[in-house]
């Protein structure tokens, strides 16, 4: 294993392409961190597929098998915690976290969003960046809070949004940008070079 390499766990419900883009650059060692395991909450997402495809671990955890939401985080918990998990990363995870479980890993759960937040939290994003008539849009990638949408702000990207842009067209340009920052920010956590002050990230060099 794993010398100086952080333990990631990654939570998906769908395609699964920022999880691909950090398993990517952590089996290449271009990111000091190794993939443990991959969560679905979604037995059919096709993220899946794609990472048994590159030998990590996979676990469903269907969170309508489950009666309440506490018993399916407390699953999610256990299963991330018996793997050594030290990063939670979200890529793509449509459940929205209880306190209860972000403070089983205070300061260490990601998630990206596909706009420059504090702009457009929430869902139907590119479609509400193109009826604002912004000009640039983006990703993030922000610690989870218990304010969704709303956490520390650690790396964001920017990307023009031209006039012929179409929801498809402009969440294609921003994606090439998600799949750049969500490695780039899980090597700056694995550094130790994120200081949390407040609402701010600070680089620390
Ligand atoms: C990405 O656009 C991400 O920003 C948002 O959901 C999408 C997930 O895509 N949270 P993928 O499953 O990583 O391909």
């Amino acid at each position: 294993m794993s010398e100086g390499k952080v333990k990631v766990g990654i939570l998906i419900s769908g395609r699964g392409s920022n999880m691909e883009s950090i398993v990517r650059k952590a089996k290449a060692d271009e990111i000091p961190a190794e993939v443990v395991v991959v969560i679905s909450n979604k037995p059919e997402a096709p993220g899946i597929r794609k990472a048994e495809a590159f030998g990590i671990p996979v676990v469903v955890i269907d969170h309508k098998k489950f009666s309440s939401r506490e018993d399916f985080e407390r699953a999610l918990v256990s299963e991330l915690k018996s793997r050594g998990v030290e990063l939670v990363c979200l890529a793509g995870f449509m459940r929205i976290l209880s306190p209860t479980f972000i403070r089983e890993f205070p300061g260490r759960i990601m998630n990206i969003h596909p706009s420059l937040l504090p702009a457009f939290p929430g869902l139907n994003v590119h479609n509400r960046v193109l009826e604002s008539g912004a000009k640039f849009s983006g990703c993030t990638v922000h610690f989870v809070t218990e304010d969704v949408d709303a956490g520390p702000i650690i790396i964001q990207a920017v990307v023009p949004v031209l006039d012929d842009d179409t929801e498809e067209t402009l969440a294609a340009r921003v994606l090439v940008e998600e799949h750049k920052i969500y490695p780039e920010a899980i090597r700056l956590f694995a550094e130790g070079r994120l200081e949390v002050r407040g609402k701010r990230v600070i680089w620390k060099k």
